[in-house]
């Protein structure tokens, strides 16, 4: 298994282009089980996890290609509802077949995820709103197995909001009888992203974005060719990047407007970020301010973007608090920080973070998909050589970041694990 392995100490400096986002780009992939015909997506990042939906749904009987950043797919001859263990345990997104599958093929089988690292991630609130929309759920041997004659539109409050919840909701219910109103649900632009593109396909979906979405069923729904919105927490990361290494750096394709709450903070810590059309531009600089966080659904502080921030606090000027309000286990990457130098104190949600002046190189290991981007960053600023051991996490939702990162400067490349 490869490694990174990186000399810190190099601000980085240039051009960087955002690829799409895993997070949209998967649900959308998924919302084509809707209907049995041809899909063109387009600025599809080339990564592990859309690789893993893309094997999913060929083991169903899809005809699927992913070239160039473009997923053609053709989801007329499904052969079969399933996606089994061996696909959802390496990627828990799997479950959002679940929603389409029950709509166009009336029943599928999908493994329960189970826990993960960064918390215990039940999926209650998509198995309660189907059962809502008319579904006969029952869990056997580690599966869900759900089935529906008829979804019929009804009024849906969730618990809490889910991201992935929401999409699989709303993929139910845009073909159910009547009208849905889900209450209560997430505000992610990836979820307004889905919502437009299910309309393209003919859906009548209002109110995405906000708390209460109203779907309208409708009887059938068309292919299109879409393209997928640019990626904030890569964005997020290569903010995060220039403001850690005091380098300047411009991002093109970015969305800032998604980036807000991020936005507000990094400005605080000191970093000049100027936002035009497509590109955000942000200088670091020294010293980094502390500020606390707290992680919040959207249009809150990110909890993807949790871990990387709290690198930056690591070096910063002083003390902050980072608290964790969205998943219960997310300060894994802490005691990694810790081993290169950082001086964080976790107290159940709230981690303390007393800023240190540098980080040291060291061997450490990436233990969740943005614990190891926040490994990457933090070997970009520690002094001397960090090498990152299980970077198969990085691979499963980032574009090729190492690459990025050395085009900004950074020496920094990925080699086969030593043994
Ligand atoms: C999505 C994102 C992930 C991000 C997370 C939170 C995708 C593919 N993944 O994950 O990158 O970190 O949103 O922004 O889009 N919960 C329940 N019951 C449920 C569902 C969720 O209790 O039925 C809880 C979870 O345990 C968690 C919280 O709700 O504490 C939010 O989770 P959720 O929004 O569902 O995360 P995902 O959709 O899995």
């Amino acid at each position: 298994m490869d490694e990174i392995l990186i000399n810190g100490g190099t601000p980085l400096n240039g051009e960087v282009t955002v690829s799409g986002a895993k997070n949209a780009a998967l649900p959308v992939i998924a919302a084509t089980l809707l209907v049995g015909d041809r899909f063109e997506f387009h600025n599809v990042p080339a990564l592990k996890d859309i690789l893993s939906i893309q094997d999913l749904l060929a083991d169903m009987g899809a005809d699927v290609e992913f070239h160039d950043n473009t997923f053609s797919i053709d989801t007329a001859n499904l052969s079969h509802f399933e996606a089994p263990y061996e696909h959802v345990r390496k990627m828990r997104a799997s479950i959002l077949v679940l929603g389409p599958l029950l709509a166009r093929m009336k029943r599928a089988r999908v493994s329960l995820p189970g826990g993960c690292a960064i918390g215990a991630r039940p999926i209650d609130q998509h198995l309660n709103g189907l059962a809502r929309l008319g579904a006969d759920i029952v869990l056997e041997h580690g599966y869900v197995e759900a089935s529906a004659e008829k979804l019929t539109g009804a009024e849906i409050y969730f618990d809490l909001p889910t991201v992935t919840g929401t999409e699989n909701l709303m993929m139910a219910a845009v073909l159910a009888e009547g009208q849905t109103v889900l209450r209560n649900v997430a505000r992610e632009p990836e979820i307004l992203a889905l919502a437009e593109i299910l309309n393209q396909m003919g859906a009548d979906i209002a109110g995405a974005g906000s708390s209460v979405i109203t779907i309208n069923g409708v009887k059938a729904l068309k292919p299109v060719t879409a393209a997928i919105i640019p990626d904030r927490i890569e964005t997020g990361t290569f903010m995060v990047a220039a403001a850690l290494t005091g380098g300047e750096i411009q991002i093109h394709k970015a969305a800032h407007s998604h980036l807000k709450e991020l936005i507000l903070k990094l400005e605080k810590t000191g970093a000049e970020i100027d936002c035009a059309n497509q590109t955000i531009r942000v200088k670091g600089n020294a010293p980094v301010n502390s500020v606390d966080v707290k992680t919040m659904p959207y249009p809150g502080f990110p909890t993807d973007m949790q871990a990387q921030f709290m690198v930056l606090m690591a070096v910063a000027k002083g003390f902050s608090v980072i608290s964790e309000n969205v998943f219960e286990n997310r300060f894994i990457h802490v005691s990694e920080l810790r081993r290169l130098g950082a001086d964080i104190t976790i107290s159940g949600s709230h981690a303390m973070v007393r800023g240190v002046p540098e980080l040291s190189g060291a061997p450490v290991m990436a233990t969740d998909l943005r614990a190891s981007a926040c490994l990457v960053l933090a070997g970009m600023v520690a002094k001397g050589t960090t090498r990152i051991s299980r970077i198969y996490h990085l691979d499963r939702g980032y574009d090729a970041l190492e690459k990025k990162f050395s085009r900004l400067g950074a020496d920094i490349k990925r080699i086969p694990a030593q043994t």
